[in-house]
């Protein structure tokens, strides 16, 4: 029984679905759907696709147990996309619709419950991936905080299909208040769904703390093991003030984050530092600190906080970006060999950064956990597979609008044709299928 529930669990969290999905070719392009509106370039071997063109702001991909491609655009809903078996897009219809909806989709692992969110409230609702309707909308989470950051990622826990994370960033650059898990803001929280009022949980008062002091951890997502895997979007304008001396750091520093989350069935409460103690990305702003990549560090040290003080009390990141590369969503590969990350680029960087997708090559240990080969002070601990030609003259003009694509929803393809990548540039939402040499 134990190892029925484990191959399920193993095959769930592979594939987003738990059910055997079918296989579909690559196709060499779609008919109807327009060329790439930007420019790409591809690491050696990898082809791509565009899939889908012509959308609002693609901003989460999700899988049916039937394959079908669920999308969350924002201000526009969610649609639901089958393929047909050349492995373009066949039919779309929307599933929901509301301007409200602005980020966070999840399915569950049996693929008959959606759950959606807008920057204040999450839903659920009964899904049918045969027919692909919803019914039986239910508030599930209420009065989650406004602020810079908007986006309320979702995701249920594999493990237990009762439980749900749902994420809150910070309201502001430097969100002191946040220190407090009670403000709800950078952190994200577990929901159990079956226990939800009929009016919903309260997001700040309600739940349970799985970890905090996370400025805006827009994308996590589970490993085979059940462990989830956050990635951070570090603050911006930084500077370093020691003994009395301000140096600005902000083009090389702070690190955006990979974050081993834990198993979210019993972790609790794990800090990850914000507001107070950051990672560093480049080491050279911090001579003769012995700090390396990944440490972490406090903006102006002093004689009762200072760098190592952090040591201990925020766990830092298992594995850094670079600063600026604003990752949004992660994804498993068949087995976990690689994590994909999609990197929206920066704004607060001269040159640019960004604008791509990034593998992170994984290894399983002996004793079943997942982690990246490369170790936690590595710089080039992932490679670039997909992105703009010259990521530095990339613009970000506001969130949504560049002169290149602004990389978004990332999702393994249960049908196994590779990784599908979402752009959120208001110019033209699109959706691209990357394939790896085969
Ligand atoms: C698309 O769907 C229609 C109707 O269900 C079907 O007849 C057609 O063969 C499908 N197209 C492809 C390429 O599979
Ligand atoms: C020292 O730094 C810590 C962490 O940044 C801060 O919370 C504290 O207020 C500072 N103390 C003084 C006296 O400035
Ligand atoms: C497996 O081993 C690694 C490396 O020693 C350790 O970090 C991890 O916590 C272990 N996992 C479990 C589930 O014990």
């Amino acid at each position: 029984m134990q190892l029925i529930k484990i191959t399920a669990l193993a095959a769930a969290l592979s594939s987003g679905v738990d059910a055997a999905v079918r296989q579909l070719p690559v196709p060499k392009s779609c008919s109807g759907v327009a060329a790439f509106r930007y420019q790409y370039k591809l690491e050696t071997g990898w082809s791509a696709v565009k899939i889908a063109g012509g959308l609002k702001q693609v901003r989460t991909v999700v899988w049916d147990s039937e394959g079908n491609m669920l999308v969350s655009q924002n201000t526009r809903g969610v649609s639901v996309s089958t393929f047909g078996d050349n492995g373009c897009v066949n039919s779309t219809t929307m599933l929901i619709s509301g301007n409200q909806i602005n980020h966070g989709l999840a399915i569950s692992p049996d693929s008959k419950t959606l759950y959606a969110s807008s920057e204040t409230q999450a839903w659920s609702w009964s899904y049918d991936p045969l027919t692909r309707k919803i019914s039986n909308q239910k508030t599930i989470v209420r009065g989650m905080s406004t602020g810079i950051h908007s986006s309320r990622t979702i995701a249920v826990v594999p493990q237990n299909p009762n439980l749900i994370l749902l994420q809150v960033g910070s309201n502001s650059n430097f969100d002191m208040a946040s220190a407090s898990a009670s403000t709800g803001r950078a952190i994200i929280k577990i929901f159990d769904v079956s226990k939800a009022p009929s009016n919903g949980y309260n997001y700040n008062t309600e739940g349970e703390v799985y970890g905090y002091g996370l400025r805006n951890e827009i994308g996590f997502t589970a490993d085979p093991s059940g462990v989830f895997w956050g990635v951070e979007n570090s603050g911006d304008d930084f500077a370093r003030t020691e003994n009395g001396q301000r140096r600005d750091i902000h083009i090389d520093n702070p690190a955006e984050e990979l974050n081993n989350l834990g198993d979210p069935t019993k972790v609790r409460n794990a800090w990850y530092g914000y507001p107070t103690c950051f990672a560093v990305w480049n080491p050279a702003n911090f001579p003769n600190s012995g700090l390396k990549t990944g440490s972490n560090f406090v903006v102006t040290p002093n004689s009762t906080f200072n760098d190592a003080s952090c040591n201990g009390k925020a766990i830092p990141p298992r594995l850094s970006f670079q600063a600026h590369s604003a990752p949004i969503a992660n994804t498993f590969d068949t087995d976990a060999k690689n994590m994909y990350v999609t990197f929206h680029g920066s704004w607060n960087r001269q040159p640019a950064t960004g604008f791509k997708v990034v593998q992170i090559p994984f290894q399983k240990l002996a004793n079943g956990s997942y982690e990246p080969v490369a170790p936690s002070d590595s710089m080039t601990g992932y490679k670039d597979i997909f992105s703009a030609p010259n990521p530095g003259s990339c613009t970000a003009n506001g969130l949504t609008m560049s002169n290149c694509f602004r990389l978004t929803a990332a999702a393994w393809d249960p049908a196994g044709r590779g990784l599908f990548v979402g752009s959120d540039n208001s110019a033209e939402g699109e959706i691209y299928l990357l394939t790896p040499p085969q």
